[in-house]
């Protein structure tokens, strides 16, 4: 064919019936009619009227090729699923004219995040050359829009959820992908490709190796051709499930930010697997509250190859959940933890989720007495990389990050998403003073915790009920006086538990069988939690706490002086001191909400986003009282405790050893208890 085509008129992987080719191309006319159109082979120029964007005059008219918006994504989605180039034709009865649907994205759609965008390669079914220059946008790679926009509620952010999409920002992406290519693999592997955020980055940051993985949803899949990367890339990404999938190959790098999907969301077979694959990777299994994206890491360990580095983005569960400790210290034997990195509040990856990250970085070497810990305070992944490939000195902090090398039992030994303790705090943790237990849990509020209008309205006799704290909100000062439940009552806020035992339901007043037989009609005797109790209305029972712990919350975890005689719900944990001594209670009170008490919170507690904490009554119980706060309150260190303190753990000890230890330490406490309680 020797006319002059517009260049874009026929490109490789032609799609329409072979015999209908044959006879244009065969039997071309002379010219097709649609040459002589206005216009037609005009190049493009800058336009007043479009605002100096190229165009045509307005008079031009030419062949038109037209993708609905809502079809982009179902295209996109089929050419990246079967890897067949998509073409899109407008056919005259003398000329076709085509367009590949990857360059049709490149002009409608710019790029929406700040990796350089390759135009499609020929069997992606672009033009058949690959771009010189990638299109970059300008400025620092965090002032540049995110890909993703997260909804803050609602169906949408439900959704995100449910299949743990959140997706990589691309300053830390690229950070992670620095460290992770260091040292030029041939092929790096995330299990959890998503829209290919850590590929775009790889390759922004030089790597031209292979990449493969896996993504359960297309539909993520398909939007890779926004960060550049050609469906021809991803030949070896598997749309398909990363945790039943058998891996038969080494691999020699690993780079992940894996679906954070809690437990609950988890079927029971799929619990089944998890539990046969931590068997399998660290000889125990983990507790039944850890989530999916804890085995996404323990998989990709088994498969990672000598040498192999791997990178994840994880939150910080991952290292402060029950079964955290023993499992890291089977992995810290096994594989050599390169570095963690924690973020302040400025550079969080997801400002608006409720989750602490952090980066592991590991690799399959034998292990170093070591690792590199960052705070990183600003996103910043070229300052990230310097801090983390820095041959010496110990600190190397920056305006963007804070560096520090940490002794591998003792990060161990506080957490890996922790700071250091201070060395010069030691304590005794709160259990020599006090036994922790988690508030009331109803399983139905609405029906167990009523006003003291309900209870009038309903004509139910008040001894049958407790007074309660529903809500943190209730209470935000630290001690609770009686005159507090007035203000409540007036308030309309609900401070009456229904506190019923065994009793059968016909020797109570007539009132209050027929309320539960209201409830009844309302199903609640086959709710999960109340379903187990026999009769389904008989409450959870606890005395009275002479201090409450309000234990979630950003910087508002306080321990409240219960003078009201109230019980809690779940929003806060009992606190009942050993020695109930009225005296004696308010010193350890006064010593609970001791800032330096506090501060220590930080070691036992779960982290969430925004410096959120959350504290289980296990975890309260181990609380610091530094020493110098309890002389300030003049409380007597108990004697017992002075015993046990002689057997803690060194912090050099080994796991064998520091296993055994704390096994001993662990009785050694109950024995604390059972002794006082008695
Ligand atoms: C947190 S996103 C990360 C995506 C991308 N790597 C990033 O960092 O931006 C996790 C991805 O894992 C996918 N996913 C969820 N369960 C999966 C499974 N069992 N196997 C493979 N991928 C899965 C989700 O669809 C989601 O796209």
């Amino acid at each position: 064919m020797n006319r002059s085509w517009p260049s874009h008129a026929f490109e490789s992987g032609l799609t329409v019936p072979a015999e209908w080719l044959d006879d244009v191309l065969l039997n071309p006319p002379l010219l097709p009619w649609s040459e002589f159109w206005p216009h037609f082979s005009t190049p493009l120029k800058p336009q007043r009227r479009l605002g100096g964007l190229p165009g045509l005059p307005k008079n031009a008219v030419l062949p038109t090729i037209i993708i609905k918006e809502e079809d982009r994504k179902l295209l996109a989605g089929w050419q990246t699923k079967r890897r067949i180039p998509i073409h899109i034709w407008h056919v005259f009865y003398d000329a076709a004219y085509g367009l590949s649907f990857d360059r049709a994205e490149e002009w409608t759609h710019p790029p929406v995040c700040d990796l350089p965008r390759r135009q499609a390669c020929p069997s992606s079914g672009g033009t058949g050359r690959v771009a010189q220059s990638p299109i970059r946008t300008q400025g620092p790679p965090m002032s540049k829009p995110a890909l993703q926009s997260i909804p803050s509620s609602g169906p949408a952010r439900e959704a995100l959820r449910q299949k743990g999409q959140f997706w990589t920002p691309a300053w830390l992406a690229r950070a992670m992908a620095s460290w992770v290519v260091k040292e030029h693999p041939p092929l790096i592997f995330d299990p959890a490709v998503g829209p290919g955020t850590f590929f775009a980055a790889a390759r922004e940051v030089g790597f031209r190796g292979g990449v493969a993985g896996f993504e359960l949803d297309e539909s993520a899949l398909a939007d890779s051709y926004k960060l550049g990367l050609a469906s021809s890339e991803l030949a070896q990404v598997v749309v398909g499930d990363f945790i039943g999938s058998k891996i038969t190959f080494g691999l020699p790098a690993v780079i992940s930010n894996p679906p954070y999907i809690r437990h609950h969301r988890l079927s029971d077979t799929r619990k089944n697997e998890l539990r046969a694959l931590a068997l399998q990777c660290l000889g125990f299994p983990l507790d039944g509250r850890v989530g999916l994206h804890f085995y996404f890491l323990l998989k990709c360990l088994e498969h990672l190859a000598p040498d192999g580095r791997l990178a994840f983005l994880v939150p910080a569960d991952v290292c402060e959940g029950v079964s955290s400790a023993a499992a890291w210290r089977r992995l810290s034997e096994r594989f050599r933890i390169e570095a963690v990195l924690t973020f302040g509040e400025a550079a969080a990856p997801f400002p608006n989720v409720d989750t602490n990250a952090l980066v592991l970085l590991l690799s399959r070497r034998s292990p170093a007495n070591r690792v590199r810990w960052l705070r990183v305070l600003k996103p910043d992944p070229d300052a990230i990389l310097a801090a983390l490939t820095r041959e010496s000195g110990n600190a190397a902090t920056t305006g963007s990050v804070e560096a520090q090398w940490r002794a591998l039992e003792e990060l161990l030994g506080t957490g890996m998403s922790r700071p250091p303790r201070p060395s010069s705090s030691p304590g005794v943790p709160l259990s020599g003073f006090a036994r922790v237990v988690r508030g009331i849990a109803t399983g139905a509020n609405e029906f167990f915790f009523l006003t003291r209008a309900q209870v009038r309205e309903l004509g139910l006799d008040e001894r049958y009920f407790q007074r309660a704290l529903g809500r943190t909100r209730d209470c935000t000062a630290d001690t609770l006086p009686v005159a507090h439940l007035d203000q409540l009552d007036h308030a309309a806020r609900p401070t009456w538990l229904l506190r019923l035992g065994k009793e059968p339901k016909d020797v109570l007043p007539v009132a209050m069988q027929a309320y539960l037989e209201q409830g009844e009609r309302m199903g609640l005797p086959e709710r999960p939690l109340i379903k187990t109790r026999r009769p389904w209305y008989r409450m959870e029972q606890r005395t009275a706490p002479p201090l409450l712990f309000a234990y979630l919350g950003r910087r508002d975890c306080r321990f409240i002086l219960n003078r009201a005689g109230v019980v809690p719900l779940t929003c806060f944990l009992c606190v009942y001191p050993w020695d109930d001594d009225r005296g004696k209670v308010e010193r350890l009170w006064r010593a609970l909400n001791h800032p330096d008490t506090l501060a220590n919170l930080v070691f036992v507690a779960k982290s969430y986003g925004g410096g959120a904490l959350k504290v289980e009554p296990r975890q309260l119980e181990m609380l610091e009282i530094p020493l110098h706060v309890l002389r300030e309150a003049r409380l007597e260190t108990p004697q017992a405790w002075t015993q046990l303190a002689l057997l803690e753990t060194p912090a050099h000890r080994s796991p064998t050893e520091s296993k055994q230890a704390s096994a001993s330490t662990d009785r050694d406490r109950s024995l604390i208890r059972s002794r006082s309680h008695r």
